[in-house]
């Protein structure tokens, strides 16, 4: 292994056993995260951008759950860590910040209480510390009046504001790699450009490393230096933001910027595409995109294609993608 990838998932599979089907969340995903860098992993509803993110954590480990591959951290296996060693990385080390914050916070504590006891999980301090790097943090994520905020409660707060809580609560312990699932979906565009903002900010003040899931490709183009796009679970391309703007090389990336995209005239959101998500209890064989690919030839309904390095650090899993 390299040793600036900090994260390295290699042949990832995820599947479900729901009322008496697989559900195959995560078929064969492969990727990197170097030290420092943000990535970006977009893709549609139901693609397995999520379960990927929560398996790095290994938050989706249930009975009826089956995992498979490697997710490498600083060169070592997630999967074979035992639960002592897994609780002393989640929340320390890697930490996540999702969606709606509403979720993730205790509705009956005061939020400085709930980031003191991340802190408290953790580390060995006392009161006094604690609570001072609580202010600190709130300081840090610029929620306003933070001395007296740090007595309210969720619900006192917006939901800008629960999210600056939430990203606070993520770096209490100064993580290697923050894992953000569609941190910004949930809010309104001036608070969404505003807590990018923060991310960015706080990413080169805690030299931390970032995966970035979202539907926004403005978002990507603004925060991700890479970018991944999921497809049914899979990769379907890996490249350098700007490059994978100017030079989308899968038939899908294509259809995602609906045309052949420029990163300044991108419209926001991802367009829609024709027909639907392929269904993870019944995946097509062959290209998993194939029927919805105006492209697809015989060879797409059978073969799977693997996903190549095109170009220098640039990777497309199409039959035809090599120009
Ligand atoms: N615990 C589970 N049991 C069964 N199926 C699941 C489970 N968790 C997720 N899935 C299924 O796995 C697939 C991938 O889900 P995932 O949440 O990763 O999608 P996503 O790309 O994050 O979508 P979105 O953009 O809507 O958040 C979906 O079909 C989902 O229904
Ligand atoms: S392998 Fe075939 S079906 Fe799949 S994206 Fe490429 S051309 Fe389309
Ligand atoms: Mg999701």
């Amino acid at each position: 292994m390299e040793n600036n990838k900090i994260l390295e998932i290699n042949n990832l599979s995820v599947e479900f056993l729901s009322d008496g089907s697989v559900v195959r969340a995560v078929n064969g995903v492969s990727f990197s995260l170097k030290k420092g860098e943000t990535l970006g992993i977009v893709g549609e509803s139901g693609s397995g951008k999520s379960v990927t993110l929560n398996t790095i954590l290994r938050l989706t480990e249930s009975p009826s759950a089956v995992m498979r591959g490697e997710i490498l951290y600083n060169g070592r296996d997630i999967f074979r860590m035992r639960k002592s060693e897994l609780f002393k990385i989640r929340g320390k080390e890697i930490t996540m910040i999702f969606q709606e914050p509403m979720t993730s916070l205790n509705p009956v504590l005061k939020i400085g209480g709930q980031i003191a006891e991340t802190i408290y999980l953790h580390e060995h301090v006392g009161k006094e510390e604690a609570n001072n790097r609580v202010l600190e943090l709130l300081k840090q994520v610029e929620l306003p009046n933070a001395g007296k905020r740090m007595d309210d409660y969720p619900h006192q707060l917006s939901g800008g504001m629960r999210q600056r809580v939430m990203i606070a609560m993520a770096l209490a312990c100064k993580p290697q790699i923050l894992l953000a699932d569609e941190p910004t979906t949930a809010l309104d565009v001036t608070i969404q450009a505003q807590i990018l903002a923060l991310l960015r900010k706080l990413k080169r003040e805690y030299d931390m490393s970032m995966i970035l899931v979202t539907h926004d490709m403005g978002v990507i183009a603004e925060i991700a230096e890479r970018v991944i796009v999921f497809y049914g679970g899979c990769v379907a391309e890996d490249a350098p933001t700007l490059e994978l703007f100017n030079n989308p090389l899968h038939p899908y990336t294509r259809k995602l910027f609906g045309c052949i995209p420029r990163i300044d005239t991108q419209p926001n959101r991802l367009s829609v595409i024709e027909g639907n998500v392929p269904d993870p209890a019944r995946l097509p064989e062959g290209c998993l995109f194939h029927p919805r690919c105006d492209r697809a030839a015989g060879r797409c309904r059978k073969e799977v294609p693997p996903l190549s390095e095109i170009s220098p650090g640039h990777f497309a899993a199409c039959h035809f993608s090599v120009h």
